[in-house]
């Protein structure tokens, strides 16, 4: 049902809906600039409502941890202004901080701890104490699965357990809202399966989730909404479906096989509904109206100027082609940690 429907029927419950969505986090314009030379953040504009899972796509380097900083209150900015969960974050970081919770990239656990005792220590630096640290712990290995290890040293995790208990520890004050930077980068594929599971468990429980990632699928699988970053600024921002569906072609994907790029350009040549081409380093993208109906114009094309291809396939868009689009680069992912 649209929300002119909505409205027409029940006058009152539209209203409801959207006083109740209020914001989570707003951010207008912090920038920050290391030595006044590297300006790794600037002219960044986000809103994210409350519930949400945001997510903030970007390659290495394009400034997400440097924004996950600013908005929890880790690293001041150069100019801007941020809100987190309706307070100031340069003005009140000590409110703010009770509010949030944060699981930075590098982790730290002490090897010797086991999770139990470390989610009890966490607690406590928030004054949680006694049978309510006990309780409050216990819930949280349960949330996060792993209640079977929580009294083996940390030592003996596997990086997707030491993740989860990262976000647990991310959780014993019951933040409203909870920052994850890169939270399945370096992970296996099976164990970034469970982060997610555990992502999305933790945003059912009713918390805002602003999380980074330079991996696409992840991006379309967990969140609501992407804003995609590179070189400090947001270049393309809505759900993942609208990034998708503005796109309006499919991808044909023209695999080189150390055919020349100019040449194979040359030879496709004008083709109908061809709106964009784009080399990387071994395949040709080629944005088509209709992907499948093109394929077979493609290959006559090439067949008759003599050009060997490896491959040629035809895809829907991905977000992967939303940042190709937006930026004229792959996010380049890390070959080891994939599937
Ligand atoms: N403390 C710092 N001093 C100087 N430059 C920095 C510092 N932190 C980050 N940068 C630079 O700012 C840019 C953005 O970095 P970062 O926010 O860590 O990106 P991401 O998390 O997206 O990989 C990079 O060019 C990085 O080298
Ligand atoms: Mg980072």
């Amino acid at each position: 049902m649209n929300a002119q429907a909505l409205r027409e029927e029940t006058p009152m419950a539209a209203a409801q809906v959207s006083d109740q969505r209020s914001v989570a986090i707003e951010a207008h314009g912090p920038r920050r600039t290391f030595k006044g030379e590297v300006e790794a953040v600037r002219d960044i504009d986000l809103e994210v409502a409350e519930g949400e899972v945001f997510g903030f796509l970007g390659p290495n380097g394009a400034g997400k941890t440097t924004t996950v900083r600013m908005l929890c209150t880790l690293l001041p900015p150069t100019a801007g202004t941020a809100r987190v969960a309706g307070i100031d974050v340069f003005a009140e970081p000590a409110a703010v901080r009770r509010r949030i919770g944060v699981a930075l990239q590098e982790i730290g656990l002490d090897p010797l701890q086991t999770g139990r005792e470390l989610l009890e220590l966490q607690c406590g630096l928030y004054g949680i104490l006694g049978p309510q640290a006990k309780a409050r712990s216990a819930e949280l290995l349960e949330l996060v699965d792993l209640v079977d290890a929580a009294d083996r040293r940390t030592s003996t995790y596997s990086g997707g357990m030491r993740r989860r208990l990262d976000l647990a520890s991310a959780l014993v004050h019951s933040p409203t809202v909870l920052f994850l930077d890169e939270p399945t980068t370096g992970l296996d594929p099976a164990s970034r399966l469970t982060v997610w599971a555990e992502v999305r468990r933790i945003n059912a429980a009713g918390t805002t989730i602003f999380l980074t990632t330079q991996y696409l699928e992840e991006a379309d699988q967990l969140c609501d909404r992407v804003s995609i970053i590179d070189g400090g600024r947001i270049v393309v921002d809505g759900t993942p479906e609208q990034l998708k569906a503005e796109m309006g072609h499919d991808v044909v994907s023209v695999a080189l096989a150390g055919a020349d790029v100019d040449a194979t350009t040359a030879a496709i040549g004008e083709l109908a509904g061809l709106e964009r081409v784009v080399a990387e380093p071994d395949a040709l993208a080629l944005y088509v109206r209709d992907g499948a109906g093109s394929i077979a114009e493609i290959v006559r094309r090439l067949e008759a100027q003599e050009i060997g291809i490896g491959a040629i396939s035809v895809a829907r868009p991905s977000l992967n082609d939303v940042f190709l689009e937006a930026t004229g680069r792959r996010i380049e992912e890390d070959e080891e940690t994939r599937a």
